[in-house]
């Protein structure tokens, strides 16, 4: 770590959905909004995208920390915030101590290093017109590293810690699988000894056969090189073995936040539990989990005019007059264990295991599904 950046005392355990070891990110009510400009002959603004709105979440040294939700919920826009590759509308980003929310490039460059990025498509992400060696020694250049050795040992050093043959320097990324060249964007995201990695959907564009050897080397790297994680995924089933903290984000909004087995075993948001049914368990002796599957219906509204009151409530099935009209504050629900934070005002049970019965909130499906059975 560089010698500007100095690590903030630990978080009182009163400080909701904190991390358990020293803090590395704070980020406190970040908002992006994308303005929509129109009008004709004279262009103004005319609404808003909220991509991102009000999100409050902690990341600790060598901590991973899974950032779930659907398709639009602003997971990228976060992690692009985080990254600082987009200019925060509201709110603050603390990285080690420094307020890096609004910092020129020349105040970021010590912490640019610190923070990188693994995208999700490792076909995009990678210049097909360079060779693999120049592209993983790319950052070093821009940055001015010269490690000990020089740069093209590291660079092989960093194809052998990802997997690949470190003879493979030369090749070009189409030369290449997807897991490959998913692995050769671990490598360059390492050059550079980061602290702390966004990963965004890093496996999702995979081969199924595939995403448990990308999510095993991220692992591996974790464990052995203590990087910090913000791991985005859509579903829960991939973040499962890998984060040791979950946020669960609905339209621009962080809505459950804990620790996994708190999450997974006692999710109190409806959301949470919508998603959780979805993730498929491995039947043990041929016998059902026992859990309930949750459909939800309808699509996530649009980020430009959110619901009022709860966002989700138009998709939720214990919505009341009280969810239209007030925003429920991100809190802990008694009975939860601390840093496990939920935004509800009807929130369920603190366990799924006594509920039995399924739960259909798609009428079109239910009926489809009893024609079958009949
Ligand atoms: N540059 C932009 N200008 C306008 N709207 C944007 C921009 N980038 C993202 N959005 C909108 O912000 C919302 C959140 O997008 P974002 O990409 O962060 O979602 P996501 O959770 O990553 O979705 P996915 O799972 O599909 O990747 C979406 O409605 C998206 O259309
Ligand atoms: S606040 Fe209301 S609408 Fe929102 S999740 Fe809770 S019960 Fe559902
Ligand atoms: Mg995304």
């Amino acid at each position: 770590m560089s010698d500007n950046l100095t690590l903030p005392a630990q978080q009182g355990s009163a400080d909701a959905g904190s991390p358990s070891t020293e803090t590395l990110l704070k980020v406190e009510g970040l908002t992006k909004h994308f303005p929509i400009y129109g009008g004709f002959p004279i262009r103004r603004k005319v609404g808003a995208v909220q991509a991102v709105d009000g999100v409050d979440l902690s990341v600790g040294v060598g901590e991973s920390v899974g950032l779930v939700g659907e398709s639009g919920c602003g997971k990228s826009t976060t992690g692009r915030l985080i990254t600082r590759l987009l200019e925060p509308t509201a709110g603050r980003i603390t990285y080690a101590g420094q307020d890096i929310t609004h910092a020129s490039r020349r105040e970021l460059a010590p912490v640019r290093s610190e923070i990188q990025m693994i995208f999700q498509d490792p076909y995009s992400s990678l210049n097909p017109r360079q060779t693999v060696g120049t592209i993983i020694k790319s950052p070093m250049e821009v940055n001015g590293i010269d490690p000990a050795g020089g740069r093209e040992k590291r660079v092989r050093e960093l194809l052998e810690l990802v997997g690949l043959n470190p003879e493979h320097y030369n090749r070009f990324p189409h030369e290449f699988s997807g897991g490959q060249r998913q692995r050769i964007g671990v490598a360059r995201a390492l050059a550079l000894n980061p602290k702390l990695i966004i990963a965004d959907e890093p496996v999702s564009a995979l081969d199924v056969s595939i995403q448990a050897q990308v999510v095993n080397l991220l692992q591996k790297v974790q464990d052995e090189l203590g990087i910090a994680f913000v791991f985005i995924a859509h579903d829960l089933a991939i973040v499962r073995h890998f984060s040791q903290r979950i946020a669960v984000m609905y339209l621009g909004k962080v809505v459950e936040v804990g620790d996994r087995d708190s999450i997974y075993n006692r999710p109190r948001h409806p959301y949470t539990h919508a998603l959780l049914s979805a993730v498929p368990e491995v039947e043990i002796d041929g016998e059902d989990d026992g859990r309930e599957r949750i459909r939800l219906s309808g699509d996530v509204p649009s980020p430009i005019q959110p619901p009022s009151g709860c966002r989700f409530r138009t998709r939720c099935w214990k919505a009341q007059d009280k969810c239209a009209t007030e925003e429920p504050p991100l809190v802990q629900l008694s009975g939860n264990r601390g840093g496990h934070l939920t935004a509800c005002h009807f929130p369920e049970d603190p366990t799924t295991e006594d509920r039995g019965e399924d739960i259909v909130l798609d009428p079109a499906l239910a009926a489809l599904e009893d024609d079958a059975t009949q």
